[in-house]
């Protein structure tokens, strides 16, 4: 008995040591932490509780039989967020470079399986060269295994990947498949082929951290949701993140009980649109301003910056914001906000998140860039999500909503269950100017019958009258009450019961 509990002991040092002292000091040099360090700023002190730490992979070939570290480079259990069960992976870069063998795809398939289970969302801390190279397709099998179950999990419980070292090749997919992504600068990067594989083929000289680093994917692919400083502040901020999330699909968000008043009114808000109609306003001041204690958590703030997304309290409750921005492109909708907020107008539909959205767009971004990249199909993207949502959705159109834009961003046609205008409301198929250019095109003599025919168009669609009396707008509110109005509709809604017609899955624009 003794010499087994010895035994274990000494497997329980070695597994902790990873890829030993010297592997660990290297890896520090870099400003990373240890993937056991990582977990203790993740999770509650002392609430990990470490799987399989004593397994070990079955690899022979290369001289592998003799190089057996307990656990195999990749830490695997469960813990607690602010006392909220967690499933945990974090890889470790000082074992054979963190590279997913099959006993690690084991590992991770394990505790994927049991958060199914027991409903709880997993996070994975990814810091890896890949398939382990020595162990050949066993390794690429492993990596299908996790991709299957990423699949699996997808709308069953949330999935979030942090980025924090190499991921790199097929490997970039199961993060990709998760529902959000955070990166850590300059020392994390994503590809799928590397800068040599690059340089052979298309003979562009390219760093790690051009092609793949945090940079690129906040800003110009729009892989990756956030990107922090460091280790640290990354997953201090995943902390707070977390506590935004319900744990599965079968369960509501979490309530978080909060000394600011649904009555709160924010009279600053009624100034907020400017008295030009073709200039900018600051979004982002609006959410801060009526949601719970100004806490909005934004995702991809530097990416397709046109429209915001992210979440926020409603007198407690989560919910999901999407706001067209008016000082980036004017607030149109394009290829890269379509994407970006139809993704995110999914994940809170399969895990019962509330939506509201801020409407002041002024259509589609027009162009051959546009059309030739596929607009057709990525705006569909979002009218299509928020169209199939089932979740409460509150809508306030500030300002302008044109033409088809005014129907994708949560309309009252797209079973919108609350729908707000402001007084400075703008609803129509597009604005007076190109109204009046397209209806009265071989009829304009001089400049002074334009500017009637305008006045004209804008006396009728330039607010939120005609939409008002048509039922497709529930009430014009005052800017200062937007909170209260919010806060009472989601509260009415809360029982909301609606259901899709069954279907094996449906087939949204790709
Ligand atoms: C086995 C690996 C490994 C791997 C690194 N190591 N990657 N061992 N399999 N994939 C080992 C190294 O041999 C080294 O061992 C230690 O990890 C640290 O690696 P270094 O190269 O010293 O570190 P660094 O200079 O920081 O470079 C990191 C790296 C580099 C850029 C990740 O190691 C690298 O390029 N590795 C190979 C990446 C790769 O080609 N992977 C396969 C991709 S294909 P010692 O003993 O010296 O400490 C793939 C397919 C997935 O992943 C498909 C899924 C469908």
């Amino acid at each position: 008995m003794q010499s087994v509990l010895k035994q274990l002991q000494e497997k329980r040092e070695a597994a902790k040591l990873g890829g030993g002292l010297k592997r660990i000091e290297a890896h520090r040099k870099k400003g990373k932490l240890t993937a056991r360090e990582r977990l203790e700023v993740l999770l509650d002190p002392g609430s990990f509780e470490e799987w399989d730490m004593f397994v070990e992979h079955r690899c022979q070939d290369f001289g592998m039989d003799k190089t057996k570290i307990p656990g195999d480079g990749v830490i695997t259990g469960y813990g607690k967020i602010e006392g909220r069960l967690v499933f945990v992976f974090s890889q470790d870069f000082t074992v054979f470079g963190g590279s997913l063998s099959e006993t690690n795809a084991l590992k991770i398939g394990k505790i994927m399986d049991k958060a199914m289970q027991v409903g709880a969302p997993i996070i994975g801390l990814n810091d890896s060269g890949g398939a382990r190279i020595q162990e050949g397709v066993d390794s690429l099998a492993g990596y299908a295994d996790v991709f299957q179950r990423n699949v699996l999990a997808s709308g069953v419980v949330p999935q979030i990947s942090v980025i924090m070292g190499p991921c790199a090749g097929g490997a970039v997919y199961s993060p990709a498949m998760t529902d959000f992504i955070f990166m850590v600068k300059d020392s994390s990067y994503m590809f799928v082929t590397g800068p040599d594989v690059v340089k052979t083929v298309t003979h562009e000289t390219v760093t790690h951290e051009e092609l793949g680093g945090a940079l690129p994917h906040t800003t110009k692919s729009g892989v990756a949701d956030l990107a922090f400083e460091n280790d640290v502040e990354t997953l201090l901020e995943l902390r707070r993140f977390f506590e935004f999330l319900p744990l599965s699909n079968r369960e509501a968000p979490p309530l978080k009980t909060t000394p600011d008043s649904p009555d709160r009114k924010t009279v600053s808000l009624d100034t907020l649109i400017p008295q030009s109609s073709s200039k900018g306003y600051d979004m982002k001041d609006l959410i801060h301003k009526v949601v719970d204690e100004g806490n909005f958590f934004e995702l991809q703030p530097e990416f397709a910056a046109n429209i915001i997304i992210g979440f926020g309290r409603m007198n407690g409750e989560t919910v999901g914001f999407v706001a067209n921005q008016p000082l980036v492109l004017a607030g149109c909708l394009d290829i890269d906000s379509s994407r970006k907020a139809a993704r995110f107008v999914r994940f809170c539909d399969c895990f019962h998140i509330p939506l509201v959205t801020f409407v002041d767009v002024p259509g589609f971004l027009p162009g051959t860039v546009q059309e030739h990249g596929g607009i057709i199909k990525h705006g569909a993207k979002l009218l299509f999500a928020y169209a199939e949502a089932t979740v409460p959705k509150v809508t306030i159109i500030t300002r302008k909503a044109y033409g088809g834009a005014y129907d994708v961003m949560s309309s009252k046609h797209l079973r919108g269950d609350v729908n707000f205008a402001w007084p400075s409301a703008e609803i129509a198929v597009m604005g007076p100017k190109g109204a009046v250019e397209i209806i009265f095109r071989n009829q304009l003599d001089n400049r002074r019958e334009v500017e009637t025919y305008t006045e004209e168009y804008r006396q009728k669609f330039a607010n939120p009258v005609v939409a008002a009396s048509r039922g497709y707008i529930d009430d014009v509110i005052m800017p200062h009450e937007t909170r209260t109005s919010i806060c009472k509709s989601l509260q009415m809604l809360k029982n909301k019961k609606l259901e899709n017609p069954w279907k094996k899955h449906d087939n949204i624009p790709l």
